[in-house]
């Protein structure tokens, strides 16, 4: 079965609008864009606009790493899907461990601000994973189970494009530990069957994996059964790693 394919880098608090305006125009100077993977750029808010922009004449889109779920309002710091389709941003990053762990945003938030993104149609990359003291705990899948659950359990329609999931354990991100091609396939197929125990098309999501995704990796890892791309973080700073990596979706 043919799914997308994503080469997804996640800037995090990372790069001036300048630094991500030059990272993009050297990828446009690289020609590099002929593997069938997508690339999505997510920028800090204030870089998506120069994002867009430099982005606009080649296949690359532009997501952003949050929204929040109401239309408008007095939400102080807040930014709204509105405004993030009127700065030209395809996609966003949701319930990523940063915003779960550092800033306590709860199952129930997360699913909030997936409907609210899904209504107004921007594209969404749904995260999810366990720590390492779940993992040690046996508790991996009851989480994984858990978490696909409270995001999406009242969603009937999963867009056909537009809808990933990033399987990120936690104790690999930022730490230069990579879970093993077996144990990412099978988280991913844990995700594929819930998903479809839920009613929803498992098989035809494209499911991605993130965690120290670096060009030493990145070949084993796309050849895993059930892995359609990356979401990187340390190693989408630098253009030419960037590359790298979305060079061993060619083969
Ligand atoms: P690293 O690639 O730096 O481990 O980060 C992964 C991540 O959190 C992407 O969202």
């Amino acid at each position: 079965m043919s799914r997308k394919q994503y080469c997804v880098a996640n800037w995090k608090m990372n790069l001036t609008s300048t630094e991500g305006v030059n990272f993009i125009l050297d990828l446009v100077s690289k020609d590099i864009m002929s593997a069938s993977a997508k690339i999505i750029l997510c920028p800090s808010f204030t870089g998506i606009i120069p994002a867009v922009e430099a982005a606009k004449d080649c296949r690359i889109e532009i997501g952003a790493q949050n929204v929040y779920f109401e239309p408008e309002g007095a939400f102080t710091g807040e930014v709204s899907t509105a405004m993030l389709k009127d700065a030209g941003c395809q996609w966003v990053i949701l319930g990523h461990s940063e915003r779960r762990h550092i800033f306590k945003e709860d199952d129930q938030t997360i699913a909030r601000k997936i409907q609210r993104a899904l209504r107004d149609d921007l594209k969404i990359i749904l995260c999810i994973g366990e720590t390492l003291e779940q993992r040690e705990a046996g508790q991996t899948d009851a989480l994984l189970k858990s978490q696909l659950k409270s995001a999406i359990e009242n969603i009937s329609v999963i867009p056909e494009d537009g809808f990933c999931i990033a399987y990120e354990p936690v104790w690999a991100i930022g730490t230069g530990k990579t879970a093993t091609p077996d144990l990412a396939a099978d988280a991913h197929r844990l995700i594929r069957d819930n998903l479809t125990d839920m009613g929803l098309p498992g098989e035809t999501v494209s499911l991605l994996y993130g965690g120290s995704v670096k060009p030493e990796n990145a070949k084993e890892l796309i050849k895993t059964d059930g892995i359609d791309g990356f979401l990187i973080g340390g190693a989408s700073l630098k253009s030419e790693a960037f590359c790298q990596i979305y060079e061993q979706f060619k083969s």
